[in-house]
C-alpha cells in the first residue's frame, strides 16, 4: 500500500540497516526455535511473554494465530521499545540529579524513609512521590522518544488541516512537553515540583500535555513497567551512592532514534 511512496534508495546507511535487521531477526529466531523445542519437550511452560506469542502461533492461523513472522516482529519491538527507552531514561535522570544536586538530596532522603537500608520492594516503591515527579520531568525535558511517526491512510482532517493519503505526520514530543503555553514560563527547567498533584494536573490548560509515552490506542504498554524499573534502580544507587557529573561531561542531546547525551554520561561515584 505504502510502497508508491516508500522508494528504497541503498545508501550506505540504509545497507547497514538492512543487514543489521536481518541479524536481529535471525538472532531472535533461533531463540524462538530453542524455546519451541523446549515446549515440545516438556522443559519450558508458555508462563512468559515468548511463550504466551508462541502459544497463540501454534493455535494456527485459521484461530487468527500469530505467524512465526508476526512472533519476531512483537520480539524486536518489545526488546527495542522497552530497553533502549529505559536505558536512556536512567542516563538522564543521573545526568539531571547530577546537576540538581538538591533534588538527588531529596530523592535519597525519601528512599531511605521508605526502605531505610533493606532491598527496595513492590509496595514501597509505589509510595516514592519525589522519585516518581523527578522520573516524570526528566521524561519531559528529555523524552527517549522525540516524535511518533504516523502515515495517513486516508484522507482526514485534523484542525483546518485536510491531508490525503500517504502523508507522514510527526507528532513532536519534544516540543510539546517543553511548550511554555502548555507548562509555564519555566518550561525549560528542570522543576520536578511541577508534578507534585500529578500528571495530569502538571500542564497548564491541556490534559494531554505530557506526550512522553504516547496517547490514545497505541499508548506505551510498557509504561508502568518501565517506571518500575526506573524507580528499583535508582532506590539500589541512592541507597548507597551519592554521584556527580565529571568535569568531562558534555551536554550535548542528539537523537539517534532516541535522545541520547552524545558524548555519554561521565559520573563520579561516592559509596556513602
Ligand atoms: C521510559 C521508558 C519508555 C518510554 C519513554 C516509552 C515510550 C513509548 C512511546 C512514545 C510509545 C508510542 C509509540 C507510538 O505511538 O508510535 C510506546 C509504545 C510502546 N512501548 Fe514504550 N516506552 C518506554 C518503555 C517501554 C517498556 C519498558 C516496554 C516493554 C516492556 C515498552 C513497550 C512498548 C510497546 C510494545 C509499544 C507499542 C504499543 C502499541 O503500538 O500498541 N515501552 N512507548
Amino acid at each position: 500500500m505504502l510502497n508508491h511512496c516508500r522508494r528504497f534508495l541503498p545508501t550506505e546507511g540504509k545497507k547497514r540497516i538492512k543487514a543489521l535487521n536481518r541479524e536481529v531477526g535471525e538472532l531472535v529466531r533461533s531463540i524462538i526455535k530453542k524455546r519451541q523445542e523446549e515446549i515440545k519437550s516438556g522443559k519450558a511452560s508458555n508462563d512468559n511473554l515468548l511463550g504466551l506469542l508462541l502459544e497463540s502461533n501454534m493455535k494456527g492461523s485459521q484461530q487468527d494465530g500469530m505467524t512465526i513472522e508476526d512472533v519476531i516482529e512483537e520480539c524486536k519491538l518489545f526488546y527495542f521499545a522497552g530497553q533502549e527507552t529505559t536505558a536512556v531514561l536512567l542516563t538522564w535522570t543521573m545526568i539531571l540529579l547530577s546537576m540538581h544536586p538538591e533534588w538527588q538530596v531529596r530523592a535519597r532522603e525519601e528512599v531511605l524513609r521508605v526502605f531505610g537500608k533493606n532491598k527496595p520492594d513492590f509496595d514501597g516503591l509505589s509510595r516514592l512521590k519525589i522519585v516518581t515527579m523527578i522520573l516524570h520531568e526528566v521524561l519531559r525535558l528529555y523524552p527517549p522518544l522525540t516524535y511518533l511517526p504516523r502515515h495517513t491512510y486516508k484522507t482526514i482532517k485534523l484542525g483546518d488541516v485536510t491531508y490525503p493519503p500517504g502523508v507522514l505526520l510527526r507528532m513532536p514530543i519534544l516540543f510539546l512537553n517543553h511548550d511554555p503555553e502548555i507548562w509555564g514560563e519555566d518550561a525549560s527547567e528542570f522543576n520536578p515540583e511541577r508534578f507534585a498533584q500529578g500528571v495530569s494536573n502538571a500542564c497548564k490548560n491541556h490534559q494531554m500535555g505530557f506526550f512522553s509515552f504516547g496517547g490514545g490506542p497505541r499508548i506505551c504498554i510498557g509504561q508502568n513497567f518501565g517506571l518500575i524499573e526506573a524507580k528499583m534502580l535508582f532506590s539500589a544507587i541512592l541507597q548507597r551512592f551519592s554521584f556527580e557529573l565529571s568535569p568531562s561531561y558534555a551536554h550535548a542531546p542528539l537523537i539517534v532514534m532516541t535522545l541520547v547525551p552524545q558524548y555519554g554520561a561521565p559520573l563520579m561515584f561516592r559509596r556513602l
